[in-house]
Formats: C-alpha cells, structure tokens, sequence
C-alpha cells in the first residue's frame, strides 16, 4: 500500500501566462535506471513538476514516468534545459528535438539556457532559438539559468524578449538578494537550484534549533523558507520518504525570527561554479 498524496504545492503565475508549482523534484544524479521509479514516486506523493536537463541523461525515463502516470499531462510541468555545448541558434534547435524525441512529449512546459557560457558569446543566439520555439508552441515558456542580472540584461536588449525563469543557485547561504530583487521589479520568476545547498546546509545548528521549535526537519525548514520568499525550489531525493518529507512543507510557518537567524547564515558561499567564470 503506498501512502496517501499530500496536498499539491501552490502555483505561482509566470508572466507569460503560464503557472509554475512553487515546489518540483530535481533530477540531477539521479541515474537513469532510477529515473522513472523516483519521478512515479514523486507523481504519486504529489509532485507536479520534474526539473531535468540534456545533461542529466535522464530524459527518456522522465518522459516514460510523465507518459505512464495516470496524472493528466496538463497537470504536470517538465522543465529541461539545453547544454553549454549546444548554446548556438541552429544547435540549439538540434538539441531541443533530441531532448523531445528522447522525452517521447509533444510540447515542453519550460525550456531553459543551462549556462550563459560568456567565453564563447553565443547565449544571445541560443535565447532566439528558444523564443522561436515557443512562438511554434512546441515549449509554453521559456527562461535561463545560470544568468547574473548582466546577462539577462543582454538578452533582453538584443531581442526585446524576457525570460519568465532564471533558476539560479540559491539556499541559505547564497540567498541572492541582489538578483531577486532585481528579477521582482521585471517579473522574472526565481527558481532555486540546489535549495538545500547539496544537503550540506542541513547540518547547521541554527537550523537544528529552528526544526526542533517547529518539530521538523532542517530539510523543511530550509524549503519552507525558500516557498516563504515566493521563490520557486527543486530539491532531489532519493527515496520516497524524503520525497515525501520536502514536499510536506505547506502546513507551518517560520515567524520573523526564524527568518532573521536564517538570513545570518548568509556567506556567499558556492556548491557550483560562478556563471561568468566558464
Ligand atoms: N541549473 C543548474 O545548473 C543546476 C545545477 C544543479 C542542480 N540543479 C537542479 O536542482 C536540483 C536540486 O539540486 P541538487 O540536487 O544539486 O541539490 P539539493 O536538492 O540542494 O540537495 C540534494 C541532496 O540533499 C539530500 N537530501 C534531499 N532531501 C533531504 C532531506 N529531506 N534530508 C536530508 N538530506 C536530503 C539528497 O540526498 P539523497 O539524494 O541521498 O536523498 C542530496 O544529497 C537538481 O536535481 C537539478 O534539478 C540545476
């Protein structure tokens, strides 16, 4: 007998008219003979939104469990990115048609620019290809990753386009301020990669005392306080229980002191390379 499905994870508005679950499970290392299991079982515990990319090696099982869920395929969002090597407009292109014959899908709910890649300058191209598939309705919206505010301000000059996501690193000790700030007054919605920074912030003794005021896990009070600052989050699991356990965060609240103690874990500190370094 599996457990019964929590309720869903709200959804936040994109300014193209699209709608985001504010929580989703993000399948990087996730290998691909685990893929379709861990996404059903996501599915099953009330997940409504997978988070994959080229570079994982995992679309075709994502797509298989995104095929053989009895969920409606309306009610899923599947996000994928397009790979540093593929940035260009005619790869771009290339690359998009072996995600989707891969994903076995019709149409792709988010399409993103991986990396900015500065060093070979051909992300602006990359965005123009993006936004060409979406004018053919073969991806409803399309974002970035990876992007500084720089970088998205290039893209939006060249083509008078923006994007309604940059997912961007983002947990306690990195919690971006600047950017978000920044994509708040345009309307770009923030989506947090690494959420609980690899798992390694979970180890915190603040947040240890935060979870045990709230009697839960440090896992939830960081992804309760990513859904408190209206910022979209994927975390990975590995297991159904802590599937289950991250998405079970819509039924407390952290108060202004759970939020100062949090924001003082603030260092600046990096899991992953900065943007503008490749
Ligand atoms: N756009 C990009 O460049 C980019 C880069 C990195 C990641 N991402 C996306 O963001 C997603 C999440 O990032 P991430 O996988 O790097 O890191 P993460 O979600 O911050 O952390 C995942 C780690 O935390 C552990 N964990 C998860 N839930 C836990 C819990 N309740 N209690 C204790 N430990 C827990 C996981 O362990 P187990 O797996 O052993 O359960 C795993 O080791 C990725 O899967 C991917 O979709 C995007």
């Amino acid at each position: 007998m599996t457990d019964a499905p929590l309720p869903l994870a709200p959804r936040l508005d994109l300014a193209d008219g699209a709608r985001i679950p504010q929580l989703g499970f993000g399948l990087y290392k996730v290998p691909a003979t685990d893929a379709t299991e861990l996404a059903l079982a996501a599915i099953d515990a009330g997940y409504r939104h997978l988070d994959t990319a080229a570079f994982y090696a995992n679309e075709a099982e994502v797509g298989r469990a995104v095929r053989e869920t009895d969920v409606a395929r309306d009610d899923l969002f599947v996000t994928s990115k397009v790979w540093k090597d593929d940035n260009g407009y005619d790869a771009t292109l290339r690359a998009f048609d072996d995600s989707m014959a891969r994903f076995g899908l019709d149409v792709l709910d988010l399409y993103l620019i991986h990396w900015p890649v500065p060093s070979t300058d051909r992300y602006v191209d990359t965005w123009r290809a993006l936004v060409r598939l979406q004018a053919e309705g073969r991806v409803r919206s399309v974002g970035v990753s990876n992007f500084h505010v720089h970088h998205v301000d290039r893209i939006i000059a060249e083509t008078g386009v923006a994007p309604v996501v940059n997912q961007v690193e983002l947990h306690p000790w990195l919690p971006q301020r600047e950017l978000r700030a920044d994509h708040e007054a345009r309307g770009i919605r923030v989506e947090a990669w690494s959420p609980l920074a690899r798992g390694r912030v979970l180890d915190d003794p603040t947040l240890a005392l935060i979870a045990a005021r709230h009697d839960r896990s440090p896992a939830q009070i960081v992804l309760r306080w990513h859904m408190q600052q209206g910022v979209i989050a994927i975390p990975k699991a590995s297991s159904s229980a802590r599937l289950r356990e991250n998405l079970d965060v819509f039924d407390f609240e952290l108060d202004e002191v759970d939020l100062a103690a949090i924001a003082a874990l603030e260092s600046g500190e990096r899991t992953g390379r900065d943007p503008d370094l490749d």
